[in-house]
């Protein structure tokens, strides 16, 4: 059993201090917002991540886990005192160590022996040295010399299946170059490398990069798919039939390779900027790392063009209703953090569009970036979202809208659009449920627009009146 304190309770934050406890470990998560503590010692959970309530209930009914704002008790107690804050990128495209220089004072202000400080957050290369100097600095300002260990231990988790990916995870990477710290880290991860050893210690520099490394790999993939699927749809080939082409080749594998409306997320929007930085600062090109940017900017506002392009017959986007189905930037989170919805609903309203939104869980973030407007309803489901709409975008692939009750959606509608943001249906299926299904890579599957085919306000549009 060890003590460890975790610094900043966020996605990472809370769910690794969790995950630790569920192990046996003795964890305080320490956090400068009072308000999040006080909920969390309330047993209301910040952020919605499936499993995690239960869990931090179990372990905070067991005083493994506790909540404070205080680090004095908690980093005297603790051995290992892992950051886990938040890194933006500043105004200049780099990363933002702020919350990172201000918690390893924190901790240092509050050192009374040995300690294992891990690097948990993403930071840049370098950032290792720097916690160990401000360390340093802190304790010979207090006029003590305490022995302690710097480690870089980034974080793979992913939004949405976060204590899974944290308890069975792919890799742990530790960046370590001291046997006494690599000897705690290995007792730390042991019981999550029960199966099979997947730690993989390195050195700090290489610790760090790796995380950037592979998110922006990730986004490239992304962006790759679909600069493609432009290609595809201009060309008469179909993305999907593409991504099983070139998937299958083991090479290349299929993960990662659907195209949509752009990747979004708090992490690697912000992690590609950092790296694109970190290469500018060292001189290296960052021409890769632009196009993976570019492509993802205006991939974001492809379904909005679409949208424009198939309303233009009747009068444009001015004063279409367009539902949303889907707001957080990926399913099974609430994280509304650079969501692509964001976009597509800026551009829709300034078209002049009025938009139904709903979200399973991100209703509340989405409201608190959005606000109440007179454009904006926010509806208690798919069906009340497509009440009235002259089209559907589905925006984020929440598992429950794959079933849809197409029917009773087209019955409630002005018109019969649906705008598949996420390839999640096929054009067959929804042209047979009686939709114009427009989606990402492949030829727009329509009705033909003659009067017949166009519900009474659309007809209305058609002769021009
Ligand atoms: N969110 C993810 O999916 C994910 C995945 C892997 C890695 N990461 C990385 O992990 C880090 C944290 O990400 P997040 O999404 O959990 O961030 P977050 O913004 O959700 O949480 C950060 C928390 O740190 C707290 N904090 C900041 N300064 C503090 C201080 N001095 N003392 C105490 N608390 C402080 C904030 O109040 C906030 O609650 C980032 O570097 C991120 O890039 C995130």
């Amino acid at each position: 059993m060890l003590d460890i304190a975790i610094i900043g309770v966020g996605y990472v934050g809370l769910v690794t201090g969790t995950c630790f406890s569920e192990m046996g470990n003795h964890v305080t998560c320490i956090d400068k917002n009072q308000a999040k503590i006080d909920a969390l010692n309330g047993g209301t959970i910040p952020i919605y991540e499936p499993g995690l309530e239960e869990m931090v209930r179990r372990n905070t009914k067991a005083h493994r886990l506790e909540f404070t704002t205080q680090f004095t008790e908690a980093i005297a107690k603790a051995t290992v005192c892992m950051l886990a804050v938040d890194t933006p990128v500043g105004p200049d495209g780099a990363c933002d160590l702020t919350s990172m220089k201000a918690a390893t004072r924190q901790i240092a202000e509050a050192m009374n022996g040995y300690k294992v400080i891990v690097t948990k957050s993403t930071v840049p290369v370098g950032t290792t040295n720097l916690v160990r100097s401000i360390i340093t600095e802190v304790l010979d300002a207090r006029g003590v010399d305490f022995d302690f260990d710097v480690v870089s231990n980034p974080e793979f988790l992913k939004e949405g299946s976060a204590v899974y990916d944290f308890m069975k995870p792919d890799r742990v990477v530790l960046g370590v170059d001291s046997e006494r710290a690599a000897k705690i880290m290995r007792e730390l991860y042991r019981p999550f490398m029960l199966g099979s050893d997947r730690l993989l210690v390195m050195d700090t520099a290489s610790a760090e990069l790796t995380k950037y490394a592979a998110n922006c790999m990730l986004a490239l993939r992304v962006s790759y798919m679909n600069w493609l699927s432009n290609l595809a749809e201009t060309t008469g080939a179909n993305i999907l039939q593409i991504r099983k082409g070139i998937g299958s080749d083991k090479r290349i594998g299929s993960a990662f390779l659907w195209a949509g409306v752009g990747y979004g997320g708090s992490c690697f929007p912000k992690d590609i900027k950092a790296l694109r930085q970190m290469a500018k600062d060292h001189g290296i090109s960052t021409a890769l790392v632009d196009s993976i940017e570019e492509i993802n900017k205006a991939q974001k506002s492809l379904l909005v063009t679409k949208m424009a392009t198939y309303f233009e017959p009747f009068g444009g986007l001015k004063d279409k209703t367009i539902a949303i189905l889907g707001l957080a930037f990926k399913p099974d989170t609430d994280d509304m953090r650079e969501a692509p919805s964001l976009v597509i609903i800026d551009e829709l309203l300034a078209q002049g569009a009025h938009v139904r939104l709903f979200d399973p869980v991100a209703m509340d973030n989405a409201r608190a970036i959005l606000g109440n407007r007179s454009e904006i309803t926010w509806c208690q489901n798919e069906l009340d979202a497509a009440t009235g709409a002259h089209g559907i975008a589905l925006v984020t692939e929440w598992k429950q809208f794959r079933l849809l009750d197409f029917t009773a959606l087209l019955g409630s509608m002005k018109s019969k659009a649906f705008f598949d943001g996420r390839n999640q249906y096929t054009p067959k299926e929804m042209t047979s449920h009686g939709f114009d299904y427009i989606s990402i890579g492949q030829a727009p599957a329509m009705h033909l627009l003659s009067k017949d085919f166009l519900p009474h306000e659309m007809d209305v549009y058609a002769h021009g009146e």
